[in-house]
């Protein structure tokens, strides 16, 4: 168990759908050869597969790879892999995507990464970049953010994790690795009609803001009367080398 229920997976699913980008997928694909094997990295239940595919030629091939055996249970294509030791292992690929993945890892897996990749194509899909707004204001905002920013940093298996700062380092290390890059915003944009997504979102920043109790009750109301607005910021990257 890595801790990712399907449940949430499940509740995101459609957010991220909404949120990414087509226009980034239009480059991968172009810097993908014919019959394409493309390698899917933490891919939990399938979600980037499943929104990429249709996008994609029939005749490319998946693999699916995560570490959590519930997740993975019976999705097509899909194998267990613990990325943090196995990463090497995988070979065989034409291209590499990856989606809500990149906060988890540490600047030393990423340097591994772009070493793995060795030129071929990628996609990191819906990386969060640290923008997070509520809308109306609250005092507390501050102090639970910057406790949820803390916990994204907690070592996630791959060594301490850069959370936030993850798009940027990677953007870094492809450019220095040769690479053409593009990225889009692809933000979560929650309001009075996303009501259990906001309730998950409140309780994950409270859960890491033991300060937070009352700034729980006073956005779970908020949330109740469709009075917050929420925007998540996130990034997509495509990155190929010509
Ligand atoms: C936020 S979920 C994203 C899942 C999927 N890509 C999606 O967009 O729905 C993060 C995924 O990373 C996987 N993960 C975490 N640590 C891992 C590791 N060491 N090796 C492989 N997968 C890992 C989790 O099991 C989970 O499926």
């Amino acid at each position: 168990m890595s801790g990712f229920s399907r449940e949430w997976l499940e509740l995101r699913a459609p957010y991220d759908a909404r949120a990414r980008s087509a226009a980034l997928v239009r480059h991968f694909a172009d810097a993908l050869p014919p019959r394409a094997r493309i390698l899917d990295l933490a891919a939990g239940a399938g979600a980037n597969r499943d929104w990429l595919a249709p996008r994609l030629p029939s005749s490319t091939s998946w693999i699916l790879v995560d570490n959590d055996s519930v997740l993975i249970d019976g999705v097509p294509d899909a194998r267990l892999v613990d990325l943090s030791t196995g990463l090497e292992t995988l070979d065989a690929i034409d291209g590499a995507t990856c989606s809500a993945f990149l906060d988890l890892v540490s600047k030393t897996w990423l340097e591994r990464f772009v070493k793995w990749l060795a030129g071929r194509p990628l996609l990191a899909a819906l990386s969060v970049d640290g923008r997070v707004r509520f809308t109306p204001g609250d005092a507390e905002d501050g102090a639970v953010l910057a406790a949820f920013a803390a916990d994204q940093r907690r070592d996630k298996g791959f060594g301490p994790a850069l959370g936030p700062a993850a798009p940027k380092y990677l953007e870094n290390l492809l450019r220095e690795a040769g690479y053409r890059l593009a990225t889009a915003q692809c933000d979560w944009v929650l309001d009075g009609r996303d009501k259990p997504m906001l309730a998950a979102m409140i309780e994950s920043f409270a859960a890491a803001a033991p300060c937070g109790q009352g700034w729980k009750e006073r956005r779970c109301r908020q949330a109740d009367t469709g009075r917050l607005r929420l925007v998540v910021g996130h990034v997509d990257i495509v990155a190929w080398r010509d």
